[in-house]
């Protein structure tokens, strides 16, 4: 039967949306002659038809290596609480009946919805509105729940990877501590991951709350042993034992969630006051979401497109794509949106790193 389904990207964007958009358009088109609508902006597009176009195989030509998202995105704007202006203040208003009429009025089938925890709770939500939805599952920070990896992530650790090579030879050369901050608001897996394949000395996650003194230490014990430089690496969500995370910016009307950012000048200052070494802090920040996306990126984001069009043809709504070893299965959305997939404090890869001697902050 001839369909019509809409995709959409929301959240903060991340290499492989696009190989996923050319997975979802080719395999809707080439494997079933369905139609194929775009919708811009995330869930926007769907607050006003003049932003949703149909994708051809034209439009998706040339989109694999490239970073980003051809339909663009927002981190900002949930339907079911969004911000409107009145009286010159912006009061959250739940406008998802109109993304509802929208989808009906596009004549849309299904709505492919390819974020990260945020957008797919919004994606569960309009589900229970009678919305036939199919969530595959993206983020840099690799927190959701369901499946083994997010696309995108491999990209973004080969950045940190490539970070901290570039920042130990200058470490060296000046006998410095040098800190390198990354993204991951709750979950570390960035900073771990990376930390080990770049041969950090330090190693600071959000699911471990650190002791500076004991950082100091490791650092000192390093120097003692002529090593007289150290490599730290802090995922912007980590904070102290007993303390909290550095905020760049709180939450307002439009920002549900505040912004980080600032944990590296932190950690720097007080490795300052407690040894005499140079410290530099170097901010990785979005350079992680940028990019053309790695081989395996790709692969992964074809093949959660091509299986998301796979799920609509045989009428698996409700549902998420997920890798679960090497093979793709599928998992409520419902229960993949509830918790966030974070490091075990007392996993494998943590015990890894600390038998390496590698300095976990606590
Ligand atoms: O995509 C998730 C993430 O990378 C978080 O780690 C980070 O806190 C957030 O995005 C930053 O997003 P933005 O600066 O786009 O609001």
């Amino acid at each position: 039967m001839n369909k019509k389904i809409g995709i959409l990207t929301g959240g903060g964007d991340c290499p492989g949306l696009n190989a996923v958009i050319r997975g979802v358009v080719k395999s809707a088109i080439i494997r079933h002659g369905w139609e194929v609508i775009g919708i811009e902006d995330g869930f926007d597009g769907l607050l006003d038809l003049s932003r949703c176009r149909e994708l051809t195989l034209e439009s998706v030509r040339g989109i694999l290596p490239r970073g980003g998202t051809i339909l663009g995105t927002t981190n900002r704007g949930n339907p079911f609480s969004y911000p409107v202006e009145q009286d010159g203040r912006f009061i959250p208003v739940d406008l998802s009946n109109r993304v509802v009429e929208n989808f009906r009025t596009l004549g849309l089938d299904a709505l492919i919805v390819v974020g990260g925890e945020g957008s797919l709770k919004i994606a569960m939500e309009l589900s229970k509105k009678g919305v036939p939805v199919v969530g595959i599952p993206k983020t840099i920070d690799n927190d959701l729940l369901g499946t083994d990896f997010t696309f995108g992530y491999n990209t973004a650790l080969e950045t940190a990877t490539d970070a901290l090579d570039k920042l130990h030879t200058t470490a060296e050369s000046h006998h410095r501590v040098m800190i390198l901050e990354v993204m991951g608001r709750y979950a570390g897996w960035i900073a771990l991951e990376s930390g080990i394949a770049g041969g950090a000395d330090v190693i600071l996650i959000p699911e471990i709350p650190y002791d500076f003194d004991r950082i100091c230490a490791a650092i000192k014990k390093r120097s003692d042993r002529g090593s007289r430089f150290s490599i730290i690496v802090a995922a912007e969500g980590a904070f102290p034992a007993g303390g909290d995370r550095v905020v760049a910016r709180a939450a307002d009307a439009w920002n549900s969630i505040e912004r980080l950012g600032g944990i590296g000048q932190h950690v720097a200052k007080q490795i300052e006051k407690c040894l005499e070494m140079e410290v530099r802090v170097t901010v990785l920040g979005h350079l992680q979401r940028g990019g053309s996306p790695t081989t395996f990126d790709r692969a992964l984001g074809s093949r959660f497109g091509t299986r998301a069009v796979a799920m609509i043809a045989a009428g698996e709504f409700g549902r998420m794509v997920s890798l679960q070893g090497r093979n793709l299965g599928t998992v409520s959305i419902e229960d993949a949106a509830r918790e966030l997939n974070l490091v075990d404090p007392e996993g494998e890869i943590v015990h890894t790193a600390e038998d390496m001697g590698i300095m976990m902050g606590r």
